[in-house]
């Protein structure tokens, strides 16, 4: 399968909700951590899909500003995983792929900071794919960062601010507005994720949990929004 075989255009930018990591362990008889355990690998083989069927702008929901709340012994076992996957995200990085990470780095260890931000500079220039992992991210608390910077930037022009302004203080400033949002598990809903980017994204939810999505589970979201018809507000 290539970008060939989609129906239609790709989406530019898409966004991941990979929901469902604990009902697929739960399903299995195992701790919900295996859940999650599969999950990264199906995070890490997905990038390639992506790659493959020609979407230029991804950006996975990782961990939210409200996932503190689950049991500490989840917390940890989740950081422990993104600590081991940090050496893959680094080798995406090298395949003309610009990695960055939106959300509140100062929560992670100071190790895993440097480390981040190290993925971020190494592949500042690449613009083939841009991948975006949404680490300790919430769409609130982003508004309310940027609507902090905007007022001590712009302190005495604040009615020069428009949306164009306002898109620049978030994370995911280096890309263009979400087209397609996909969410695995069966819910329907944005939990606080992208709520600014995708006020006219398209959105795809589907039954089958993250670690059961694969590359034809992807190209058939792909065939979906090539359907949809996007009117922005006009007619
Ligand atoms: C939601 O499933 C998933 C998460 C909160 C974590 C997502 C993390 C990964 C896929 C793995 C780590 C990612 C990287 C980038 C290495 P859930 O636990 O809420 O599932 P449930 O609804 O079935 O309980």
């Amino acid at each position: 399968m290539s970008a060939k075989e989609l129906t239609g255009e790709p989406p530019l930018h898409v966004g991941v909700i990979m929901d469902g990591n604990g009902r697929w362990a739960k399903k299995r008889g195992l701790p919900r951590t295996a859940g999650h355990s599969k999950g990264a690998k199906v995070f890490k083989s997905i990038v390639e899909d992506f790659r493959a069927l020609g979407v230029k702008y991804v950006t996975f929901y990782a961990f939210s500003t409200e996932n503190w709340k689950r049991p500490k012994e989840e917390v940890n076992a989740l950081m422990e995983l993104l600590d081991k996957y940090l050496d893959d995200i680094r080798s995406m990085a090298q395949k003309n792929t610009r990695v960055f990470f939106a959300g509140d780095k100062s929560a992670f260890s100071e190790d895993m900071q440097r480390r981040m931000t190290d993925i971020e500079q190494v592949s500042e220039n690449n613009d083939g794919l841009y991948i975006c992992v949404a680490l300790n991210y919430g769409g609130r608390d982003e508004i309310v960062r940027a609507a902090k910077s905007i007022a001590s930037k712009y302190s005495s022009a604040l009615d020069t601010v428009g949306e164009e302004e306002f898109g620049r203080e978030l994370y995911t400033c280096f890309m263009p507005d979400v087209d397609l949002i996909i969410r695995t598990g069966g819910e329907q809903r944005l939990s606080n994720f992208l709520i600014w980017q995708s006020a006219y994204a398209e959105l795809y939810f589907t039954d089958v949990l993250w670690p059961d999505f694969n590359r034809k589970e992807l190209a058939a979201a792909l065939d979906w929004y090539s359907q949809r018809n996007r009117r922005f507000g006009g007619v």
